[in-house]
């Protein structure tokens, strides 16, 4: 037998570029990342929903376009939104269009839309030729956050969140604020829970931040705004660069907190509860289940309760109280999904305080169902007090 082993490294350069109006002429410096030479394609992709409330965009994307030696090779409408990662079918339509432009792995595509049309267009992108050179234009508050600065992308599959996926670092993310003025206000609005998730587990200041605004979130100005999202997305960076797993090859996923049960709450309710909004509950749960199992102070998880609701979210959803054959919550099972999801064994952050986690890998169905109960009874209280 012989056996050999060779060792290789890759060096990646993740460029993020925050900026107001990209395609404007003084705004250009994010073309300089790219190799500009007529043998290298550019294709656009954007989703529905942002042209129909930018119908100048197309116009926009071929004027930049004509104004770099690059080959043009159009702008192309598809469905955003989570269904478009309900099914493979949009994908499958981005891989047509890329095949017919003849799109090779030097040349670019362009993707401009919310987190869920990301991960679609990028696991096209990914998997075309193993992989196109990726630019990302994140358009939703919650893209520009978090999700349009990770390494990764999926669509959902078999009826689980994410399944279907790869790892793919980006060639740019160009972080633009001008599309955050279409935004219904609650889209505005909602992506800051992946902020509020990531200053809780990795930065105080941040978290002591935002919770010095905290009756400014329901409606936020856009410099509040933009300045949240910049520190939330270096910090996800930062974590994926420099945190020494890129690509989560270790159990260990802290930028997941709240998650195990948000993921399995967006299948429960088959993805008619936005991520965020899942996140806020899963956040909420976690909260109470970090204070139930001593690592918090009750005090402290009262005040981030707090802070979820002023931020205009629903911190219980019905869903929680679906039970399986056997009467047993149906949120357990998210349990065993969210381990295989990871790999190895099952990893989940509890939070001690602002910016100090702590790592359990085990939690008896039992506090879960008592932190669930808790979290209705608490929606209840609230309800009642609004209610006339
Ligand atoms: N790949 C990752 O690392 C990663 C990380 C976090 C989240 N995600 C994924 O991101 C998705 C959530 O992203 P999201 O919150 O952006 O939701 P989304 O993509 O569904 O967008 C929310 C809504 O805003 C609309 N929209 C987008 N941009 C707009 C604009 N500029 N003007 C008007 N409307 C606009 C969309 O059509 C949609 O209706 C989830 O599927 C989640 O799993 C991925
Ligand atoms: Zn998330």
């Amino acid at each position: 037998m012989a056996h050999h082993d060779f060792h290789f490294q890759v060096s990646y350069k993740h460029r993020l570029y925050f900026l107001q109006n990209a395609f404007s002429a003084e705004n250009r410096a994010w073309l300089d990342a790219l190799d500009l030479s007529p043998s290298r394609k550019l294709l656009c992709f954007v989703e529905q929903a942002v042209i129909d409330a930018r119908q100048e965009l197309a116009e926009e994307i071929a004027t930049m376009a004509a104004t770099t030696p690059l080959t043009f090779s159009g702008t192309h409408v598809l469905l955003g939104g989570e269904i478009s990662k309900a099914s493979a079918a949009v994908a499958e339509q981005a891989l047509m269009v890329i095949d017919r432009a003849g799109i090779d792995r030097h040349s670019y595509v362009l993707v401009i839309g919310g987190g869920a049309f990301l991960d679609v267009i990028g696991y096209a992108a990914a998997l075309a030729h193993r992989g196109l050179r990726l630019l990302r234009m994140p358009t939703t508050t919650l893209a520009q956050a978090d999700s349009g600065v990770g390494v990764k992308c999926a669509i959902n599959h078999f009826g689980k969140k994410n399944w279907l996926g790869v790892f793919s670092v980006p060639h740019a993310v160009i972080i633009d604020s001008a599309f955050l003025k279409t935004l219904s206000p609650e889209v505005r609005r909602e992506g800051l829970i992946e902020a509020l998730k990531v200053a809780l587990v990795k930065d105080c200041a941040f978290y002591e931040s935002i919770a010095s605004s905290k009756n400014a979130w329901l409606n936020p100005s856009n410099e509040l705004l933009e300045s949240c999202i910049e520190r939330s997305a270096l910090l996800h960076a930062g974590h994926i660069c420099e945190g020494g797993d890129p690509f989560e090859s270790g159990s260990s996923r802290p930028l997941d907190f709240g998650h195990w049960s948000a993921h399995k709450l967006e299948a429960l309710t088959d993805y008619t509860i936005s991520h965020a909004a899942a996140v806020a509950v899963g956040i909420a749960l976690d909260l109470l289940i970090s204070a139930r199992l001593g690592h918090l102070d009750p005090a402290m998880a009262d005040e981030i309760f707090e802070l979820i609701e002023c931020m205009g979210f629903a911190t219980y959803h019905p869903a929680l109280d679906l039970r399986d054959a056997s009467g047993n919550r149906a949120i357990h099972c998210a349990l065993e999904e969210f381990r295989e999801h990871l790999g190895g064994e099952l990893a989940l952050l509890m939070l001690r305080k602002p910016g100090a986690a702590i790592e359990i890998n085990h939690i008896d169905h039992a506090i879960i169902d008592a932190c669930i109960d808790q979290l209705g009874l608490r929606h209840d209280a609230v309800r009642a007090k609004f209610s006339p």
